[in-house]
């Protein structure tokens, strides 16, 4: 499990080992728009300000990756204990 935080209110989200970070944020009201679900389209494309991203999807190139910058919300995870979102 890993937290994940909201830039702009703070607030601090446990992601559960066997839920997406898509699912649990819909859960708390905050709807990240996707499509594919599974790493392919890049609909759910998000800012990452601090921490890691463990990046599981198919869209991102190699250096994209690296520059840990943004992530797919859908399928990707984190390395980090905590990623900041940009959201
Ligand atoms: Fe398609 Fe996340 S919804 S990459």
């Amino acid at each position: 499990a890993f937290d994940v935080q909201i830039g702009s209110s703070g607030d601090l989200i446990a992601i559960p080992p066997d839920q997406s970070i898509v699912s649990v944020l819909a859960e708390k009201g905050i709807d990240i728009p996707v499509s594919c679900e599974q790493g392919i389209c890049g609909t759910c494309l998000t800012g990452v300000l601090e921490g890691e991203p463990d990046h599981r999807d198919s869209f991102l190139t190699t250096a994209e990756r690296e520059r840990n910058d943004r992530m797919l919300l859908c399928c990707s995870r984190a390395r980090s204990a905590r990623l900041v979102l940009d959201l």
